[in-house]
């Protein structure tokens, strides 16, 4: 369990919150890319950790994010004039580019230069894997964008979907850290052989380190014949859980990252990003894409009970809900919209969920002292990252995982826990 005030210390991202304010020290995903598809197109609102904003391209193409709010008297820009290199209010016209410079204010008198005394909030955007990421720290402390290897393949070679999920991030992020749901969660009664795997074990052994880029989570499920399933998995500073797809080689060379970003408190978008290293992605793999409607909505939702089929339940599979993505809805939305923690019972299934919150909790006292918080890439020649792969391969249960995936020891800096 943890106590309230630890819980509020974790979930509270708005702005001058603790944890809101070293969220804001990193890039985080803000929109797709195909939600501004082409220059001029039509302003879209965007909420990011309580923040209102807006995103625009411009004609020339530059993305801009800008305070919802206009400057002059607060007038929401959604609805403005994305026209000729700038974003013009429709109350009384004033005009600013992506940079949140004032071009015009034609109510004004054109003597005297009022708009240079105004500078209208905006945030820097990099555009990556098909996603607009932002940064909303302060200026002079910005990183470098990371260059993972999911943001270095061919577009064509990765995949992303976004949702909203109805609670607080950190109930979906504590999922990607718990293997143990696998066995539970998203079974099926027919299953692949992949995911009979993890119904194999269903209490398997876990180990936890801290890396450079955060928490580096294994679970090894014994199998017959003096086997083990060795499943790695990553929690990336600030919202990311790096999940394997498969082992190093064939179809399945590549993995997914879930990233969990605070729209507000009780609200969070859900992105999914999966690449492969050596070959296109196929439409009919991005399965969940179907579970999700034009407005970035799950058809199945809290208030339709997920489309539950009893039936299903019985013949089928473990929750009688189709698809995974909302088999996590489903489990993390129904907890509330922030779960009181306190009132948890955690068992030993909960290693990696509590190594989590261990390391989250340590920066944030460390980034509270004054202290650089972790994976802030400053320096050109370490801004690589091969030892974040998320992998799950069958071993022979005499070999340690650490020695098998040698490359994942490389930069990892604490104990074994
Ligand atoms: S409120 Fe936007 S120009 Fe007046
Ligand atoms: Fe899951």
């Amino acid at each position: 369990m943890l106590p309230k005030e630890q819980n509020e210390l974790l979930t509270r991202t708005g702005p001058g919150t603790p944890m809101g304010e070293l969220i804001r020290r990193y890039w985080i995903p803000a929109l797709l890319s195909e939600e501004i598809p082409e220059p001029d197109c039509p302003p879209v609102r965007v909420r990011l950790m309580g923040e209102e904003l807006v995103a625009i391209r411009d004609s020339r193409g530059r993305i801009g994010l800008l305070d919802e709010h206009c400057s002059h008297r607060g007038t929401s820009l959604f609805y403005g004039r994305n026209e000729e290199c700038g974003l013009r209010c429709i109350y009384h016209g004033w005009k600013y580019d992506v940079d949140g410079n004032v071009l015009e204010t034609p109510a004004e008198s054109p003597e005297g230069d009022f708009r240079n005394k105004i500078h209208h909030p905006a945030y820097p955007t990099h555009v990556a894997a098909g996603i607009i990421f932002a940064y909303l720290g302060p200026k002079n402390r910005m990183p470098l964008f990371p260059k993972y290897e999911w943001t270095q393949v061919p577009l064509n070679q990765t995949y992303v979907t976004k949702c909203l999920v109805e609670c607080n991030y950190l109930q979906g992020l504590e999922g990607e850290c718990d293997s143990s749901h696998l066995s539970f969660l998203h079974r099926t009664f027919n299953p692949s052989p992949g995911q009979a795997l993890y119904q194999l074990d269903t209490a398997p052994a876990y180990e936890t380190e801290e890396t450079d880029f955060g928490v580096r989570m294994v679970a090894i499920r014994r199998l017959p014949a003096d086997k083990q399933y060795v499943r790695v998995s990553s929690f990336v500073m600030p919202l990311s859980g790096c999940i394997p797809a498969g082992g190093r080689s064939g179809e399945l060379d590549g993995f997914e990252i879930h990233t969990y970003v605070p729209v507000d408190d009780t609200h969070t978008w859900r992105y999914d990003f999966g690449f492969k290293r050596s070959r296109p992605v196929r439409e009919e793999e991005v399965h969940r894409r179907k579970q999700i409607g034009p407005d970035y909505r799950r058809i199945r939702n809290l208030r339709n009970n997920y489309l539950q089929d009893r039936e299903l339940q019985k013949t089928s599979s473990f929750t009688g809900i189709e698809d995974f993505l909302n088999h996590d809805a489903c489990a993390t939305e129904s907890m509330g919209s922030i779960y009181d923690r306190s009132k948890e019972h955690l068992g030993v299934s909960d290693k990696a969920v509590i190594a989590l919150r261990r390391y989250l909790l340590k920066v944030l006292k460390d980034f509270q002292e004054g202290k650089e918080p972790p994976h802030l890439i400053r320096d050109l020649a370490k801004n690589r990252f091969p030892h974040i792969d998320s992998i799950a391969e069958i071993i022979p249960a005499s070999v340690p995982w650490r020695q098998h995936f040698r490359h994942l020891s490389e930069t990892a800096n604490a104990e074994i826990s």
